[in-house]
């Protein structure tokens, strides 16, 4: 790494919803940026910084952004596209030690065997807290939490972020980062479900779960949240899965099993409200 922060050369990996906005903020900030994306699709839109889509034309650079998917396979947290790209790095030879940022959301011990990879490495966790709909206040700037591989890893994630006007939650270690970003997204998914199987139960006995949840929410401590179609998005139902998939317990399960059935149930009513109004405008066609 170059003792001058903004002399650093940096490389995006994955240029998807959480990867494309990081390159033009880092880009924006006055860094030399490019972005490397195995879609050439991603690679050849039109982006503010050079990107490749061919490993080979990726130049060295001092820093990498790890922003590629993650995914839940056979039951299985999948991790393949955090070590493929973190192996083809170990591979580069670099002049100075690379900083190595891990903005994906991991499983728990992804990061330390990512470690393994290299001979030497600085390396941080910095798991994104990306809300697409409102870029301004939850996209790349919002305040994120930092595991470290060792100290002098922190320090200079610490520098690098801080010039990138990123406020920073440091912890003490790789794995509470991980399980910190597994655990507000878990959290986050029970929350809804609650409202979801809330929801259910007061249409079951006739009643508004909105005039409840409004009636509820005038409690100082209580703010239960909307149930609508199901939740959806790639972070949240993986993420719960990444948590339960450490330590199975009945509490997640639960809330993965109200979930799936408020989706059932969803799209039975849509089922009915559809074949209701076919039978209303075949009605019509008949009586005119
Ligand atoms: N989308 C969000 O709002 C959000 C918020 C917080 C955290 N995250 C986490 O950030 C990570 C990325 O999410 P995303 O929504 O940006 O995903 P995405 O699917 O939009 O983008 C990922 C990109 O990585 C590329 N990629 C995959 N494997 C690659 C490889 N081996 N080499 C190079 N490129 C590769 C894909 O082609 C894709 O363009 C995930 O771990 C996700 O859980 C996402």
């Amino acid at each position: 790494m170059s003792p001058d922060i903004k002399s650093i050369r940096a490389c995006v990996i994955g240029l998807g919803n959480v990867g494309y906005p990081t390159a033009a903020h880092l880009r924006k900030h006055g860094f030399t940026t490019c972005g490397y994306d195995v879609s050439k699709t991603k690679a050849m839109s039109v982006n503010p910084f050079p990107a490749y889509s061919k490993w080979d034309d990726v130049p060295e650079s001092d820093a990498y952004f790890i922003c590629v998917n993650t995914d839940w396979r056979n039951e299985t947290p999948n991790m393949s596209n955090v070590f493929d790209v973190c192996r083809k790095i170990a591979q580069l030879r670099h002049d100075t030690r690379p900083l190595v940022s891990i903005e994906s959301t991991v499983s728990l011990g992804t990061c330390k065997k990512v470690a393994t990879f290299f001979d030497s490495v600085h390396l941080v966790h910095v798991p994104h807290r990306f809300w697409s709909k409102e870029p301004q206040q939850h996209g790349v700037r919002q305040s994120r939490v930092m595991g470290a591989l060792n100290k002098e890893s922190l320090e200079i994630g610490q520098q690098l972020y801080s010039a990138l006007e990123i406020p920073l939650y440091p912890v003490s270690s790789l794995e509470v980062a991980e399980m910190t970003k597994i655990a507000e997204n878990a959290y986050r998914f029970m929350q809804i479900a609650f409202s979801e199987q809330l929801r259910l139960t007061c249409e079951k006995h006739g009643m508004s779960f909105e005039e409840v949840r409004n009636a509820a929410n005038t409690k100082w401590n209580i703010s239960l949240l909307d149930a609508r179609e199901g939740i959806g998005g790639d972070c949240l139902p993986k993420d719960i899965r990444y948590l339960n998939f450490l330590l199975e317990n009945p509490l997640l399960k639960g809330a993965i099993e109200v979930d799936r059935l408020y989706i059932k149930h969803i799209a039975r009513k849509q089922r009915s409200c559809d074949n209701n109004h076919e039978a209303f405008l075949n009605q019509n066609v008949v009586a005119q």
